[in-house]
């Protein structure tokens, strides 16, 4: 009789990256009509909680700074197992989180949580899409639980 499994199977021991750039430390405060009233710190413990049911870590980092999520990109290649990122508005304007990102030869899915066609014009371009595995966009929070099992899925393949 096969054996019943009470805990996750472990996947790798390496955490999965998630990356929240400039002004999501304010979520839950900032434009709710747009982003919900859940904050940073609510999205953080959610996915802690959905990782550590899949047997991963998730290493949650916030930097308004451009340079702080390059380096923390850089950091990945060897660290982490999978990066999820929310660029925020980098999205649209840096070709430094594009290029740290290009690097990568492990998953990335970026993550926003309202959609962004439906909004302005400028934030119709994403650098990141282009060098990352999947998007997954207009989803609310719960796309940074999609985002790791995407991650999962891939690294398991
Ligand atoms: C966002 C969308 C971006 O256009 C915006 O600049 C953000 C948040 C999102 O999660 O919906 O700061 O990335």
């Amino acid at each position: 009789m096969a054996k019943k499994s009470t805990s996750a199977t472990k996947v790798t021991s390496k955490p999965v990256y998630v990356l929240n750039g400039p002004n999501l430390n304010l979520l839950g405060l900032r434009e709710p009509e747009i982003y919900g009233r859940t904050s940073l710190a609510d999205i953080e413990k959610m996915v802690t909680a959905h990782a550590k049911a899949r047997g991963v870590t998730a290493l949650c980092l916030q930097s308004n700074h451009e340079g702080e999520l390059v380096t923390w990109i850089q950091e990945a290649r060897s660290m982490a197992s999978g990066v999820i990122i929310n660029a925020a508005a980098y999205s649209h304007t840096s070709i430094a989180i594009h290029d740290a990102l290009a690097m990568l030869d492990i998953p990335a899915v970026e993550v926003h949580i309202s959609n962004i066609y439906k909004r302005e014009e400028f934030r119709h371009h994403s650098h990141v899409s282009s060098v990352v595995k999947g998007v997954i966009c207009g989803l609310g929070v719960q796309g940074y639980t999609l985002a790791l099992d995407a991650i999962l899925a891939d690294i398991s393949k």
